[in-house]
């Protein structure tokens, strides 16, 4: 594989077949159900696309977009909802379909807005979790890869809006404002 960038952790060849894994666990999961898969844009927009296309049952996809982080890499615990939803979700069973769950209070404050739309169940699916960084205890039902407290660049995951485009998951080592 071609290096872009960066110093990969999780490879193209390994998220294809945990995606394959999610896919398959999510479609028994929901069998029956009238399943609608929430993408937290921006990040999570490469984890969705092979996501759905992952899951072997009728699906509705619909998106919201979110800004935590601003600028910097550091959150603010503070997540503002740009977007709202466009599908129905009262009595349907939501998923949220997250890029990575750091400190929690994202997934946190979007599992308390989308509740009061009465849907009839919503969990959360990540691609990358940093358990040691939690600072709310959120209950995240399917996650893809664990990762150490270091940040990380691509598939879908930004650094100052940049490197999202990277095909596989990369460690960011230099980072001019890690201090802040
Ligand atoms: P939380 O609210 O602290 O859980 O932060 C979640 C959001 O922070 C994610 O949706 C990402 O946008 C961003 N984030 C956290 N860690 C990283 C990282 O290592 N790389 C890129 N973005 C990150
Ligand atoms: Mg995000």
């Amino acid at each position: 594989m071609e290096r872009m960038f960066g110093r990969p952790i999780v490879t193209q060849e390994q998220m294809r077949a945990r995606i394959r894994e999610l896919g398959r666990q999510i479609s028994t999961d929901y069998a029956g159900k009238e399943l609608v898969l929430v993408g937290v844009l921006k990040g999570a927009y490469a984890f969705y696309a092979d996501l759905a296309r992952a899951i072997r049952i009728p699906v509705r996809v619909d998106f919201i977009v979110v800004t935590s982080y601003g600028a910097r890499a550091k959150t603010s615990g503070k997540v503002k909802l740009v977007t709202e939803l466009t599908e129905e979700i009262k009595g349907k069973d939501v998923l949220l379909v997250e890029d990575i769950v750091d400190s929690g209070l994202t997934v946190q404050h979007l599992m308390k807005s989308l509740a009061k739309k009465k849907p009839r169940s919503i969990k959360i699916c990540t691609l990358l979790s940093k358990p040691e960084r939690r600072v709310v205890d959120v209950q995240v039902e399917y996650v893809g890869f664990k990762i150490p407290n270091q940040y990380v660049v691509g598939y879908g995951l930004d650094y100052q809006q940049k490197y999202r485009n990277l095909p596989y998951l990369a460690v960011l080592d230099q980072m001019d404002d890690q201090e802040e």
